[in-house]
């Protein structure tokens, strides 16, 4: 009897010695020793290579160290690559625990649910490669420090160039405004993924090439993710010293016009660069839309919640303000019946502030197309300026979609030749100016001055 019961223990005490080192892999510590290492490199490391080479970003860069989330595997061929690193043990347990016990998303990094240039790559991959017989991934161009810009196009045929209105939504000009890269790549993972079971997708990706690009400014999000959170513009060293052209005031139409709606200086948040298409990343929306006709497009921006459309470098209404003022209360409408938001629809330069050289004026002014800025939640800065939560997330996408689908739908009705000859590259202007309206409205005092 005792004899049977000590072999019973003794075989658990083996057991137990067998998996202990497992056990020890799944705590805290072990995790670190086992799979994720922090590591820092030095100032003197050469980060872009280091960052393309082993596809990942830093988790931070803090004092003149950056921080890296590696697995333990690839420790080995970083050495062999010839870098040098620090294995951060004592900083990894503490930011795996919390005081309360909470674990941190480490592997979310610093931008948690929001994408970062490598995480959106990798899902566009993903969904281009799932669905390859309605979507195609293009590289339209690339950054000053070398990321790629990319476009998903979505559409029946995607290999085609199709007679059917295009129509493209840009997310991401400005760094700070994460919530504009997520509300254009939530729509493209919609589209792909309800094709099959909802008619009224079919039918409009059948119809329509809907061409996404989510992230304009991959530099500048990932400057705002990593280094400072409310940078605006891409990362051009200017001969000032001074960092960042305003890709939104770097489009040729009426590029420069006044001082008010751009600025001259180099250090200024809204500069608008050298000449008008200095950036390569407004250069690749430039080739994007020379080399095919789009009949609408919407650039996300935020924050305001408001619809707006051109005239923004002068307060006066385009030739088709009845139609633009249609389409953006129609839009705001079906965004008002999702969750309730009031998203404030008028014209560019009266509602918001006066602007040359954005994405919209350049659209309607030489494209003739209806062109929106959609400024997304929250409404002003006490309600969290730039800084939406996780949380928000879906629900400002949910109210979002409608409206696209709804201009989506407008374009396909609309879409009136075949065989149209392609637009020839920013031709002639659509038209000529008018008489300045003298009635500016004031811009809310609550939504203060900061550029959105
Ligand atoms: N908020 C964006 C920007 O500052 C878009 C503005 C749209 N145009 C305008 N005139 N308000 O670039
Ligand atoms: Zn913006």
């Amino acid at each position: 009897m005792l004899s049977a019961r000590k072999k019973i223990i003794s075989w658990l005490l083996f057991l137990l010695i067998l998996i202990l080192p497992l056990l020890m892999a799944m705590s805290p510590s072990g995790v670190e020793n086992k799979t994720i290492q922090l590591i820092s490199l030095s100032p003197s490391t050469d980060l872009h290579s280091f960052r393309l080479r082993f596809e990942v970003d830093p988790l931070m860069v803090y004092g003149n160290k950056a921080y890296f989330l590696v697995g333990k595997k690839d420790l080995k061929e970083i050495e062999k690559a010839g870098f040098i690193y620090t294995v951060e043990n004592n900083l990894l347990r503490s930011l795996l625990s919390e005081p309360n016990g909470r674990k941190l998303h480490t592997l979310g990094g610093l931008n948690g649910a929001y994408h970062s240039y490598q995480e959106l790559n990798s899902e566009l991959k993903t969904l281009a490669s799932r669905y390859k017989n309605i979507c195609r991934l293009y590289t339209l161009g690339q950054s000053l420090e070398n990321r790629k810009i990319l476009a998903l196009k979505i559409s029946d045929n995607p290999g085609l160039v199709e007679d059917e209105p295009r129509v493209a939504f840009i997310g991401c000009h400005h760094a700070r405004e994460w919530i504009s890269v997520e509300v254009p790549f939530l729509l493209a993972r919609y589209l792909l993924e309800n094709y099959h079971q909802d008619e009224r997708i079919k039918l409009l990706v059948d119809s329509s090439e809907i061409w996404i690009v989510p992230l304009l400014n991959p530099d500048g999000l990932e400057y705002s993710i990593i280094n400072y959170r409310l940078w605006r513009k891409n990362r051009r060293f200017n001969f000032d010293g001074s960092y960042g052209v305003d890709l939104n005031r770097n489009y040729s139409y009426r590029w420069g016009y006044d001082n008010l709606g751009s600025s001259p200086e180099p250090a200024s948040g809204t500069y608008r660069g050298a000449y008008p298409f200095s950036e390569p990343e407004v250069e690749a929306i430039r080739n994007l839309f020379s080399n095919r006709n789009f009949s609408a497009a919407i650039s996300y921006h935020s924050y305001s919640q408001a619809i707006l459309y051109p005239w923004g470098y002068i307060n006066q209404p385009t030739p088709i303000e009845p139609l633009l003022q249609q389409l953006a209360s129609e839009m705001a409408d079906l965004i008002f019946r999702v969750n309730g938001r009031l998203y404030e629809v008028g014209r560019a330069s009266s509602l918001l502030y006066l602007t040359n050289g954005d994405f919209t004026d350049w659209a309607y002014g030489y494209f003739g197309i209806p062109a929106f800025t959609i400024e997304l939640p929250p409404l002003d800065r006490l309600q969290g300026g730039f800084l939406n939560s996780e949380q928000d997330i879906d629900s400002v996408f949910q109210e979002n979609l409608p409206a696209a689908l709804h201009l989506i739908e407008w374009a396909i009705t609309n879409y009136q030749t075949s065989n149209r000859p392609l637009r020839p590259q920013e031709k002639k202007e659509v038209e000529k100016e008018s008489n300045p309206v003298v009635n500016n409205r004031l811009r809310s005092f609550f939504k203060g001055k900061e550029n959105k």
